[in-house]
């Protein structure tokens, strides 16, 4: 495996590079030196509600007619508590939804039969640092790593896939994400739809073959705008087609594609009726004309078939936006782009305006064109009086002046420039953290993810390029506090901006070309190294992602 050759190369220099002054002010760093392939036993002190052993292997499955498609997939077994703990799609590439109740103990044993290394990510999860899955802890094949922590998460609809060093994108797509649905006595008072009219939808885009094979490349345009499927799956299926029964469903929408966002909205002018994200129920449910969800990001959408005929169908579509920039922003940026880059932005510029140009395999799914996503069918009739709460939750909001750092927020600056994408103008290195990324634990902080709204975007911005990056920060959910836009991305943004829910818990938010976007995050509980990266996968891997410190 020349990639685990590489990266304790790496670590090694890294190693070596470390000064002793340096060492003793992040004392952490030591510790995290040599972990990849360390792998974690159980502790014989912790006593477990539930017990789930998660196997990853290479299988071939029937995805269409002809000859199976090879992916990574997880196994998932219940060892001990509630059987319902863990759903195996044994039809899919999916990974088995996981299903625990807030407060359950729950130690999770991954086992690692894969010809790479490997690790997996709760993502949404606020659990202790070491059981996060951060990269460091990735685990050689034949290893296993044991995860322990208790579920002190609300209700909501989380998720988990691969977070492995510089390949993530890869492996995700090749199968290793699954959703992970935390419930608690608060929802279950809620007269919302249950059991089978409660329905959890990986929305994913992937590439096959004419072999049925699953087609990954991550050259550098793929990279720079990150790769896009020409084809939608959802829960590892194309053209999927949701039977239902004519009255209320809970619907709960993951974005699981590497890089594509969604526009999401009923093809018969329904409007989207919100009551969750990413971190569980809103207050109250919200009604959009549309609803944007980018890679990372959940949606909970509540939707009434009730008086619909058998044989009726309704699609769910994402319709047309400008992903990235725009109007007079194309003169100077172009330029520079051209400037520093020749030939190649052809294709790229064309991509961005909306796939016209020369880009590879995604090009008939370009970002932002028009196309479904799914179809429901109504398949029989039903008797539920499906009545909406109007009142779902108390969302207590955070507030500024309770923030550490209320009058300095700490600004993470987005930017991709000379085939790069980086934070703070920073790269992801393991063992790297600054001093503006330590955090004290038990507080609250304001952080701004700034993409090109203070400055540097107009004609002399050089070879930079404006994208929407889907910004993700591991741990706790924050709240976001305000959105800013510099107003000559204004029209590009319109066609995007009604489609935000901003109002209740958050774990990624999309931050468009030109925004700015505050948001307040608790960081309580855990010490320890935890990242925020954007979630577009191929960015991730490229080295948008670093690490803060929490001590
Ligand atoms: Cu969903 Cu760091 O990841
Ligand atoms: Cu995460
Ligand atoms: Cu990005």
């Amino acid at each position: 495996m020349p990639n685990t050759i590489n990266i304790q190369r790496r670590r090694l220099l890294k190693f070596a590079g470390l000064t002793a002054a340096m060492a003793t002010v992040y004392p952490f760093l030591s510790y995290a030196q040599g972990m990849i392939g360390m792998g974690n036993q159980a502790s014989s002190d912790f006593e477990p509600d539930v017990e789930i052993e998660l196997t990853q292997e290479v299988v071939d499955i029937p995805i269409f007619r002809g000859p199976e498609t090879r992916v990574w997939k997880v196994f998932g077994k219940v060892l001990k508590g509630p059987e319902t703990a863990i759903v195996n799609h044994a039809e899919s590439y999916i990974a088995p939804t996981i299903q625990l109740q807030k407060g359950q103990r729950v130690r999770i044993i991954l086992k690692n039969n894969l010809p790479a290394q490997s690790i997996l990510h709760w993502h949404g999860m606020h659990v202790p640092s070491k059981m996060d899955g951060n990269p460091m802890y990735a685990i050689n094949q034949g290893q296993t790593f044991v995860y322990e922590f208790k579920v002190l998460n609300r209700a909501g609809f989380y998720w988990y896939h691969a977070h492995t060093h510089s390949v993530t994108a890869k492996q995700v797509y090749s199968g290793l994400a699954g959703l992970f649905i935390v419930s608690d006595e608060e929802e279950r008072a809620l007269d919302l739809p249950r059991g089978e009219y409660d329905v959890a939808l990986a929305i994913q885009d992937r590439t096959f073959d004419d072999q049925n094979q699953l087609h990954y490349s991550n050259h550098m345009m793929q990279r720079m705008q990150g790769f896009l499927g020409n084809q939608i799956v959802v829960n590892g299926q194309p053209d999927y087609v949701l039977p239902v029964a004519s009255r209320a469903y809970r619907l709960r929408l993951l974005n699981g594609s590497n890089s594509r966002i969604y526009k999401l909205a009923w093809d018969d002018g329904t409007p989207m009726t919100v009551i969750g994200v990413d971190g569980g129920l809103l207050e109250r449910p919200e009604r959009r004309a549309y609803v944007m969800l980018a890679p990372g990001e959940r949606r909970e959408i509540w939707v009434d078939f009730s008086g619909k005929n058998v044989g009726s169908e309704m699609t769910l579509r994402s319709l047309p936006f400008e992903a990235s920039m725009h109007g007079g922003m194309m003169g100077g940026m172009r330029g520079g782009m051209m400037g520093s880059r020749g030939g190649m932005m052809g294709g790229m510029r064309g991509g961005m305006m909306g796939g016209r140009g020369m880009m590879m395999a995604g090009s008939d799914l370009p970002l932002g064109s028009d196309y479904a996503v799914l179809k429901v069918k109504v398949s029989r009739q039903a008797q539920a009086q499906d009545k909406l709460p109007e009142y779902l939750t108390a969302i207590k909001p955070l507030r500024l002046q309770d923030a550490a750092n209320a009058d300095t927020p700490r600004n993470i600056l987005l930017s991709m420039r000379h085939m790069s994408a980086l934070l703070n103008g920073r790269s992801y290195e393991m063992d790297d953290i600054r001093a503006d990324e330590i955090i004290p634990v038990n507080t609250l902080q304001v952080i701004a993810f700034d993409n090109g709204f203070s400055g540097g975007m107009g004609m002399g911005m050089g070879g930079m390029m404006a994208m929407p990056h889907p910004m993700h920060i591991h741990g706790e959910q924050f709240q976001v506090l305000k959105r800013e836009i510099d107003p000559r991305f204004k029209p590009a943004y319109e066609s995007v901006e009604a489609g935000f829910v901003d109002s209740g818990w958050k774990d990624t938010v999309l931050v468009m070309p030109g925004e700015k976007v505050t948001i307040l995050k608790p960081f309580n509980d855990y010490k320890g190294v935890f990242m925020y990266h954007c979630h577009n996968l191929e960015h991730e891997d490229m080295g948008m992602m670093r690490d803060f410190l929490v001590k």
